[in-house]
């Protein structure tokens, strides 16, 4: 992996006060074209640590240009306002005359200008015809602060839509909202295990589970139940107990809202799931 220059600084930090008032547009694409910009950024030193459903808003944002071989993508001290991910061709990144690397497809570069609000620190040119997907500061930064807003504001919404956390008061509400994970589940994942030991608690916010628990010795069989959007396990671990009484498996594609043990300080929300 080529050397970056050494950066010390953080990126620039997004002030949610100054959220610009942008409209996300998506553009379809295909899964590989999907699975080929959500990699890149994985593989991104910054962009790693960003939220699953960050990542999957950069890559719905991002659309598709083309440019000729030969000709300058970025230009070494200028503003830059884009980012990219090489899909097909080549480039050459230089600076002050001299090559430094050479990128293929799945790359992300014109990351640096936008993440740290500074020029471009090097020259980008086409070495092929090129496809790349890009997307535009504003874009880039809204999802950076949105996420957080929204998240909390979605969570909330969430919440005050299961009956039984209703009539929690608005303060207890906001900070289980605060402590929410998202977590997303495949076709026949196993997000708990019998017997299994756990201390997070699952609020479904799309889709269907199936829990299932094995008898043991002579106890009547127990029948498999379903569960869907609403509906809460594993709170069992919250209430002290370790190890798993029954199953979770996912049917179809499932998000769920994850607490962990942490919150136990939330006594009236825990309080409210007998
Ligand atoms: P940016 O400074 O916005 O524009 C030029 C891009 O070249 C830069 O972001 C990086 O994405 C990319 N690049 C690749 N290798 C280097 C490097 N060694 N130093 C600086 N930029 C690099």
């Amino acid at each position: 992996r080529t050397k970056r220059l050494a950066i010390s600084a953080e990126p620039a930090a997004l002030d949610p006060t100054q959220l610009p008032n942008v409209t996300l547009t998506s553009y379809t694409k295909s899964k590989a074209s999907q699975e080929l910009i959500q990699n890149a950024l994985l593989e991104n030193d910054f962009m790693k640590h960003l939220e699953v459903g960050q990542i999957l808003a950069i890559v719905d944002c991002m659309h598709l240009t083309t440019i000729s071989q030969g000709c300058c993508v970025i230009k070494e001290g200028d503003d830059g306002s884009l980012v990219y991910v090489l899909e097909e061709g080549k480039v050459e990144v230089t600076k002050e005359g001299h090559k430094l690397c050479t990128m293929g497809p799945g790359k992300i570069f014109g990351e640096l200008a936008v993440l740290y609000n500074c020029t471009r620190a090097a020259t980008v040119t086409a070495l092929t015809d090129i496809k790349l997907w890009t997307i535009n500061r504003q874009c880039f930064q809204t999802i950076m602060m949105r996420t957080g807003l929204i998240r909390h504001s979605q969570h909330m919404e969430f919440l005050r839509s299961v009956p039984s956390f209703q009539s929690l008061p608005e303060d207890v509400l906001s900070k289980v909202a605060d402590a929410l994970e998202e977590a997303r589940y495949a076709d026949g994942d196993y997000i708990i295990r019998q017997g299994a030991t756990g201390d997070t608690f699952f609020i479904i916010s799309e889709g269907q589970v199936k829990v299932t628990k094995e008898k043991s010795g002579d106890e009547e069989p127990v029948l498999p139940s379903t569960l869907s959007r609403g509906n809460w396990f594993g709170e069992q671990a919250l209430k002290g107990e370790d190890v798993r009484t029954a199953s979770v498996i996912a049917v179809g594609d499932v998000t769920c809202l994850v607490v962990d043990r942490e919150l136990e300080a939330e006594a009236a929300f825990f309080s409210s799931l007998s």
